[in-house]
């Protein structure tokens, strides 16, 4: 709480006089011109611009902008309530829920604008996927978790309706079933056991059906906020191989508060901090090994946060 305040008391003075400082000695703004002209590997599948989020009169975003590549894991770390979830609702559009929510600036998706009128929110996301800190499976059938937001969308029919007129698609749902829960590195475990309630399963076994619910829908991202925090260190390393092995296809978004976690398995580290600010945005190594900001260097070596 102390450094919320002491932070609180630097911007004060800072906007008063003194720029916050960074390793070189730049200021913030001679850094952020420096990351923002960073050219990634792969290319841009979101593009983030002066995004502004209130909540009310809280300004819990501040002009964040940066470029999310393609395939490859991104992870955002910082203090708790720097607005690390915040940013991930934006990229599928999920704070539009939140009635006190504003969201200002813009998110493009291969090169299209999500905050415009006319987007198809559901279709939306589907594209953009999210898995969240706590598995919350449906009080279904594991095969039922994965096939129903296929079916809700009219990609698979296996209703008794549609098995009366002869639509019924089961084949290809069982193909799916299986699909998603071997690419989330559960089928083994569950194979035999479809029809059972997902409530039985373990706490890992859950996040990783929900992981497979949300590749079900054939997603092109996947936002994840902590998924694997409430994890033991068994089930956390199995995420953690499952999302690498994931953003050889899909465009994995990571929130973590596991900076070795961060540092293990994303290609790039957004660092927000305090005041919901982008402090810092870079390929993982150079944000572990040499970060530009001060604060992001203190915040990396566990002196604040
Ligand atoms: N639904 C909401 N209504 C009002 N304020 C909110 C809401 N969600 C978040 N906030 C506020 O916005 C700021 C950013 O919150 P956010 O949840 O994005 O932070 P975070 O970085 O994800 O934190 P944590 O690491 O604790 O999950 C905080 O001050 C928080 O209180
Ligand atoms: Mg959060």
């Amino acid at each position: 709480m102390s450094e919320i305040e002491s932070t609180q008391t630097q911007t004060h003075q800072s906007t008063a006089s003194q720029p916050s400082q960074t390793t070189n000695g730049e200021s913030d703004e001679q850094l952020r011109e420096a990351w923002t002209d960073h050219a990634f590997d792969g290319d841009t599948k979101l593009a983030v611009d002066g995004l502004d989020v209130h909540y009310g009169d809280d300004h819990a975003l501040k002009d964040v902008s940066m470029e999310i590549p393609e395939r490859s894991v991104t992870a955002l770390i910082g203090p708790s309530g720097c607005g690390k979830s915040t940013f991930l609702r934006c990229l599928n559009r999920m704070n539009d829920r939140i009635p006190s929510a504003r969201v200002d600036g813009s998110v493009r998706l291969d090169g299209s604008e999500l905050y415009q009128e006319g987007v198809d929110l559901v279709e939306l996301r589907k594209r953009v996927g999210m898995v969240f800190q706590s598995p919350n499976p449906f009080p279904k059938s594991i095969r039922d978790n994965i096939s129903y937001g296929p079916r809700k969308h009219g990609d698979i029919d296996t209703g008794l309706i549609a098995r009366m007129i002869g639509r019924s698609d089961e084949r290809q749902e069982r193909q799916l079933v299986e699909q998603s829960l071997r690419q989330a590195a559960l089928w083994d475990e569950v194979r035999d056991r479809l029809d059972d309630n997902a409530l039985g399963l373990s706490g890992g076994q859950q996040q990783r059906l929900c992981i497979a619910r949300a590749l079900a829908t054939d997603p092109e991202v996947l936002l994840m906020d902590e998924p694997a925090s409430a994890l033991d260190p068994i089930a956390t390393s199995k995420i953690e191989e499952l999302i690498h092995e994931l953003s050889r296809e899909y465009t994995v978004v990571i929130v973590t508060h596991n900076m070795q976690q961060a540092e293990r398995i994303s290609d790039q580290t957004a660092v927000f901090l305090t005041g919901g600010k982008l402090v810092e945005y870079g390929d993982t190594e150079q944000i572990f090994d040499d970060p530009r900001s001060q604060r992001v260097d203190d915040y990396i070596s566990g002196k604040f946060g």
